[in-house]
């Protein structure tokens, strides 16, 4: 018998996750359903009259859902306008944002080695969020107190408890991103033409191709790097239908029977996910990279940026040091934002 079924806390857990993923798919399918009653028809066509009409705008339209902590959109934002607004901008498209992120003061993360005064919190504003959500963390660690009651998966081995609840609060973060752009787009009368996630920390090293992309139903594109056997978890985009799949991955997470996978990744639990509910994925050759909150590069992506650097990209180069040109440990230089 599986953990799942030993600990009365993980069916605490189950109610709280169905409960949100309730929530999450009545709005959805209030917003895929093709055929409302007369009642929700008069209903919505009176609440639509009531607010503001957006104006008839050319060209596609996005949904751009920010999510997890702006720990250092300060840094990366110079990359953000260059290579994810700016080619929207310029297929003649526009784009929504829609951003969730939390409050804290001090930043621990085991995994990243962080250990700082957090003085981003009104980082977030840099994104110009069409509408955002700002919670305290702590608020939402207090629904997920005990580790053990929070997952039954055998995750991989070098995963401490930090790193297994900032997946969580992550996930969160997301979840709430894309509620958010729901009951805006319903409230509006807004089809977006894509739906485009992303971490709020991640600086972009080559242009987001979505407007080059046919973005069919159930599909979605992930960058091909850090997939770790599964799938990148940090950047996508996709139809709706494909989005709102990746958006609620949740669903999978709550589910009991995976014990036998011994040192599960979160990659890995997304392509489960993406597979179990037919989303056809394609990977793309996007490179983004985490920074740190001190402007400094995630663990993986050094090599990332020494070679988009090495290939003529100055932006890349801003977090090179040292004399020979070769390390990349050192925070971000501001002289190479504009560049
Ligand atoms: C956490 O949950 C586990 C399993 O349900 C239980 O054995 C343990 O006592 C709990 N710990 C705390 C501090 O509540
Ligand atoms: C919502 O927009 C669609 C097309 O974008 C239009 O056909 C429909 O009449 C609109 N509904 C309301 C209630 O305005
Ligand atoms: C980003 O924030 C950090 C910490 O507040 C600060 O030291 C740094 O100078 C900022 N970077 C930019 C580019 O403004
Ligand atoms: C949410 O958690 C699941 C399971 O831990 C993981 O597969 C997924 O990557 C997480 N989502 C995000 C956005 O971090
Ligand atoms: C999956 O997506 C790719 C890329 O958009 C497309 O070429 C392919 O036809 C799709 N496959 C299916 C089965 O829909």
């Amino acid at each position: 018998m599986g953990p799942c079924r030993e600990r009365s806390g993980s069916v605490r857990l189950h109610l709280l996750l169905a409960i949100q993923v309730g929530v999450i798919m009545v709005l959805t399918l209030l917003l895929l359903r093709k055929e409302t009653s007369t009642a929700e028809q008069s209903f919505l066509t009176d609440l639509q009259q009531h607010l503001p009409q957006p104006t008839h705008r050319q060209g596609k339209r996005y949904a751009v859902l920010a999510f997890g902590l702006t720990r250092s959109t300060n840094w990366t934002l110079p990359s953000i306008e260059k290579h994810l607004f700016k080619p929207i901008r310029d297929a003649g498209g526009s784009h929504d944002l829609f951003l969730h992120t939390f409050t804290l003061d001090v930043l621990n993360n085991d995994w990243s080695g962080e250990h700082v005064t957090y003085t981003h919190q009104d980082d977030y504003k840099l994104l110009k969020p069409t509408r955002f959500l700002v919670t305290p963390e702590a608020q939402f660690d207090l629904t997920t107190q005990n580790l053990s009651d929070l997952t039954h998966y055998p995750w991989q081995a070098d995963f401490r408890e930090s790193t297994i609840r900032n997946l969580y609060r992550t996930n969160y973060s997301l979840q709430l991103a894309w509620a958010l752009m729901l009951g805006h787009s319903v409230e509006h009368n807004i089809t977006y033409d894509g739906f485009i996630a992303t971490r709020s920390d991640v600086a972009f090293l080559n242009p987001v191709d979505v407007s080059s992309r046919v973005l069919a139903p159930y599909s979605l594109f992930v960058p091909e790097i850090f997939g770790y056997k599964g799938y990148n978890d940090r950047f996508a985009f996709g139809d709706l239908y494909g989005m709102g799949v990746y958006a609620s991955r949740q669903v999978t997470y709550a589910k009991c029977g995976v014990e036998w996978m011994a040192g599960i990744n979160p990659e890995h639990l997304l392509r489960l996910h993406l597979e179990e509910h037919n989303v056809n994925v394609t990977t793309t050759d996007l490179k983004i990279v985490r920074v740190r909150a001190t402007g400094v590069l995630g663990r993986d992506e050094k090599k990332l940026a020494q070679y988009a650097c090495a290939s003529g990209y100055q932006y890349a180069c801003g977090w090179r040091c040292g004399n020979n040109g070769n390390d990349f440990r050192c925070p971000y230089n501001n002289k190479f934002l504009n560049k």
